[in-house]
């Protein structure tokens, strides 16, 4: 079981835009404060302008000239729609591109996320970044338009097929936080989610190295099960399998879920997803495994050690 599992979920604001925890996100929920308060007043005073005019009497109708429509009606949504045209153009300003310390090209499938580091390291449904550092991510999709977004670090960045789009995060310190798909892409969208793990910039670089040089022993017997039974026909682990339609699962073990989200990686919940993922997540691509038991142990046992 991942250690990292245990964090998940610590904490009430792991998947909050109004808690940032990186630059791009305090500016956007500074502007998302601003615009709930400034609001809030506009109609309050709006509300209070009908009252007193529902509460008038018929008589009295005269008094209001057309200097006060022209005021309340021209000059004044003016200044309040300017004043929003300003605010917006500044953080958007401020949440623009930035150079990264390092690049991570994501890309989205139909409902899960892979992840490529620096180095050739692949991972799925878990992003690791250097915190305090902006972090420079590659977007694109597999299939339908996804959009990225880790409400607690930057706004949504959609990812379309047969584009790039570059973004970046920032985490301010390390912390664990949930990143979602934030545009509706087929039955699993909602269950189409990813742990994002900020980590000091040192340990971020033993971290990726450690990766880098990761060797899974592939003459474990559930290794075997893993190829003859096909599983290795859509899954790459490296030096065993270099397939691409589903998660790699180089580092399945070191992951803090199982089904981008699903359900938390734990081995009672890695044996219910291998036999039988349309339960846990109807509609996405994976089959359920018809194996005998002494398979799906040994199946079951491999894929736990692969770290
Ligand atoms: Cu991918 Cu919604």
């Amino acid at each position: 079981m991942s250690p990292w599992i245990l964090l998940v979920g610590c904490g009430t604001h792991h998947q909050s835009a109004l808690h940032p925890a990186g630059p791009a996100a305090a500016e956007i929920t500074w502007l998302t404060w601003v615009l709930i308060g400034g609001l809030s007043l506009v109609f309050l005073v709006t509300m209070a302008l009908a009252a007193a005019a529902l509460s008038r009497r018929r008589t009295d109708e005269a008094e209001l000239g057309t200097g006060f429509v022209a005021v309340a009606g021209i000059v004044v949504p003016s200044i309040v729609l300017f004043g929003i045209l300003f605010l917006a153009l500044r953080t958007t300003l401020a949440v623009g591109p930035r150079e990264g310390a390092v690049t991570i090209a994501i890309v989205g499938h139909q409902y899960w996320w892979d992840v490529r580091y620096p180095g050739g390291v692949i991972d799925a449904n878990h992003l690791v970044l250097p915190a305090g550092v902006p972090v420079r991510l590659e977007l694109r999709s597999a299939d339908v338009i996804h959009s990225f977004w880790i409400p607690n670090l930057h706004g949504k960045m959609d990812m379309i097929p047969e584009r790039t789009h570059t973004f970046w995060v920032q985490a301010d310190a390390p912390g664990i936080w949930r990143g979602v798909c934030a545009e509706f892409c087929g039955t699993q969208h909602a269950k189409m989610a990813f742990t994002v793990h900020a980590v000091r910039a040192d340990a971020f670089q033993d971290w990726l190295s450690s990766r880098v040089s990761a060797q899974h022993s592939t003459d474990h017997p559930g290794a075997a099960v893993f190829v003859d039974r096909g599983c290795a026909a859509c899954h790459a682990v490296r030096g065993l399998s270099d397939a691409q339609l589903g998660p790699d699962l180089t580092h399945l073990a070191s992951r803090p879920t199982l089904g981008a989200g699903a359900l938390p990686n734990t081995p009672p919940d890695l044996h219910r997803w291998v036999r039988d993922p349309q339960r846990v997540k109807p509609g996405n691509l994976m089959p359920p495994a018809h194996l005998p038991d002494r398979e799906m142990a040994l199946l079951l046992d491999w894929l736990g050690g692969l770290r």
